[in-house]
């Protein structure tokens, strides 16, 4: 049972298929920063992080190289830990879903899930790409299921699988959700909760061998492995119970990306329920990192920020302060240079290490003998010391997830000191008693600062704690100085950061993305395909003409939801044939993780709405999946933009839940 000074973080373990990049940075060191403070207040820590090596795109990557799945893994896998040590990362442990000792557990508790009825055989459907030999996801094909690298509809095959009785737990969780405080960030507990009480189909967690073998053998038939979730899932316990820390169990925070919300909120504790084990005490969603224009992070954009190359050139614990206050933590995070030097030079180099620099050469030059005994208190300290002592609201904040606010209280608390310096003016002082009172008073609150700063840039804060010639003492009060105490030498916390010219270059999106004519249309007519049960033919009046388009739209709306309905048409792409029909443009949906709808418009059937100017040959961009997954936003706001060019008039659809185009 985990005792409350008993402290369980983890990360999500990162597929072991590419190389470590920003977003894995972020979670770790979002991790990072509360295992490091929990340490400090006291608690006794477990940090876990690790890498998820099992199935289908393993294999790939590893062939595209001529490698075995497991030197694959391998070799990817010393990166992982390389991003860590390089980020001054504090995990305890570092879990593979390769270890033998995992791989025992999950199956110990497939067996057990077994018994208890919930795991049964049955039939899986799916897209399956004949020329890739392989099951695709429907949002990596083009309109109508077609395969982008074989130009061939893909069928819908079906296979016998294992599957896990997800739709047993769902009055089970609704009640868990309820009575506890398991999802978070609370403001976004309702999506799940609500996307629950639509529905649980059961899950399939096994794939026959003959289709894959790079996973966990089920102990139940060893014709089958059982691949992604179930697998990976258990490496939060797994990793305690073969690290002899059972006792740190039920978890305190499972921090994810909202990428992997519902897995971690739903799938998660089901299992638990199967396998009678406690549930967790929380799992707290982040927003995703985005560029400066709000895009997703992507190779095809160009995007991309090395993590490691980024903090080389600016600093570990710098890079760390931006991401962790740079946005509003739980929310989706802009993510630019720009913005970093300029939060770092006011924050870091201004606010905090200006202060501890001039605190320090205002009292290593007149007392270099060590400091003088503190004389009595003037109001104006009082004031000071009661408005910086901010732990009981810190650590709430802090064990809230709230870093944003926690950190906006310290450095209220850090601007306060600040203003007390003007206030009181040391420089002018010719009291040499009272001056040593004021600097005493200074230096106690530099000192006082670096307890708080030491869960987010360690490093700094060990420095700030030699030049005042102190160790860091965990209590969180403001201590005087006693009588005769010299400071240390003088230490540079920070560097101010010159805006030049970026040395992280980051590639512009390309333009070619923008050469599209988009169209306000209404659909006269729609029809469902007579062969497929995917495609609509659709009628579109775009004001001077009406045009046939064949839409994959059938899984998402009814015939119903489309008649009458404003569309938003590509009108420059080359007439095609989808299942043997003209279609003359494309309908745009708009795409997020879990859910998929409709661009529409408030403007006039028949309004222009082009984004670029040059009428070009777009085939190869609609054709690319970097177009269907990448290159079309849509807000919350329902702001619509394409490579960062926002297209005004546009609106994205009311989202439907559950389903992905
Ligand atoms: O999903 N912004 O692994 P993964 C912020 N193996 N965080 C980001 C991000 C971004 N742009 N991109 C990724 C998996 N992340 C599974 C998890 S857990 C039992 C199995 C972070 O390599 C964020 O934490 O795709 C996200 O949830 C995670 O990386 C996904 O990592
Ligand atoms: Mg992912």
């Amino acid at each position: 049972m985990n005792n409350n000074n008993k402290f369980f973080i983890t990360t999500p373990i990162y597929y072991a298929s590419g190389k470590p990049h920003l977003g894995h940075a972020y979670t770790s060191i979002a991790c990072d920063v509360l295992a490091r403070w929990n340490r400090d207040i006291g608690k006794e820590v477990f940090f876990l992080t690790g890498t998820d090596e099992h199935g289908q795109k393993i294999v790939e990557n590893a062939e595209k190289i001529n490698k075995s799945p497991k030197e694959f893994v391998d070799l990817m896998v010393p990166q992982f830990k390389q991003l860590l040590t390089k980020l001054n990362i504090s995990n305890d442990y570092f879990v593979r879903t390769t270890d033998e000792d995992h791989k025992v557990f999950v199956s110990k508790m497939l067996q057990k899930a077994f018994d208890n009825g919930d795991i049964y055989k049955g039939s899986y459907e799916g897209l399956y790409c004949v020329g890739c030999e392989k099951y695709v996801e429907e949002d990596d094909l083009l309109e109508g299921n077609i395969c982008p690298d074989h130009k061939k509809e893909c069928e819908t095959v079906s296979e016998e699988n294992y599957f896990f009785k997800l739709s047993k737990y769902e009055d089970k969780l609704l009640k868990f959700y309820e009575e506890t405080d398991f999802l978070k960030p609370k403001s976004k507990a309702q999506e799940t909760i609500n996307r629950v009480k639509e529905g649980l189909r059961d899950i399939s967690i096994s794939r026959s061998k003959d289709k894959l073998e790079w996973g966990i053998e089920l102990p139940f038939d060893s014709t089958h492995v059982t691949y992604v979730w179930f697998d990976a899932l258990f490496n939060y316990m797994s990793a305690l119970e073969n690290n002899d820390k059972m006792d740190f169990w039920p978890c305190n925070v499972h921090m994810i990306g909202k990428d992997i919300k519902w897995f971690h909120e739903v799938y998660w504790p089901a299992f638990l329920m199967s396998v009678d084990m406690q549930m967790p005490k929380s799992v707290f969603a982040h927003g995703m990192i985005l560029d400066e224009n709000g895009h997703k992070m992507s190779k095809s954009l160009g995007n991309v920020i090395d993590p490691l190359k980024f903090s080389k050139k600016f600093g570990v614990e710098e890079f760390k302060y931006f991401l962790i206050t740079g946005g509003s933590f739980g929310e989706d995070m802009n993510f630019s240079e720009k913005m970093f030097i300029e939060k770092v030079n006011n924050e870091l180099n201004n606010d905090f290490g200006n202060l501890v620099s001039r605190v320090h050469a205002m009292t290593s030059k007149p007392f270099s003998e060590g400091m003088p005994e503190i004389g009595e208190l003037e109001d104006v300290d009082k004031e000071l010391i009661s408005s910086i002592s901010i732990y009981e609201e810190f650590n709430s904040l802090m064990q809230n997830l709230e870093y944003t606010k926690a950190f906006t209280v310290l450095w209220t608390a850090i601007r306060d000191t600040n203003a007390y310096v003007n206030k009181v003016s040391p420089w002018a002082e010719s009291d040499e008693k009272r001056l040593g009172t004021i600097m005493n008073v200074l230096c106690s609150a530099c000192i006082y600062f670096g307890k708080y700063t030491n869960c987010i840039i360690p490093s700094k804060t060990e420095l700030l704690f030699k030049q005042f010639n102190v160790k860091n003492n965990n209590k969180f009060e403001v201590e005087f100085l006693p009588a005769g105490h010299k400071l240390g030498a003088k230490e540079n916390l920070f560097e101010r950061i010159k805006l030049e010219k970026p040395a992280v270059e980051v590639e512009k999106p390309r333009e070619g993305f923008a050469k599209l004519n988009l169209k306000v249309g209404q659909i006269d007519e729609v029809s469902k395909h007579p062969d497929s049960d995917k495609l609509y033919i659709i009628q579109v009046n775009l004001g001077n003409e009406k045009r046939q388009i064949v839409s994959g739209l059938q899984t998402l709306y009814t015939l119903e939801q489309l008649e009458n309905r404003k569309v938003i048409v590509i009108t420059n792409l080359k007439p095609a044939k989808l299942g043997g029909y003209d279609s003359n443009g494309m309908i745009l949906a708009c795409e997020d993780e879990n859910d998929c709808g409709l661009l529409s418009s408030e403007l006039d059937v028949g309004s222009n709405l082009k984004v670029g100017s040059d009428v070009a040959d777009n085939e190869k961009i609609i054709n690319s999946k970097a177009f269907k997954k990448v290159e079309m936003f849509g807000d919350e706001n329902g702001k619509v933009s394409f490579s960062g060019k926002e297209v005004s008039g546009v609106s994205v659809d009311k989202k439907i839940p559950g389903k992905v185009c």
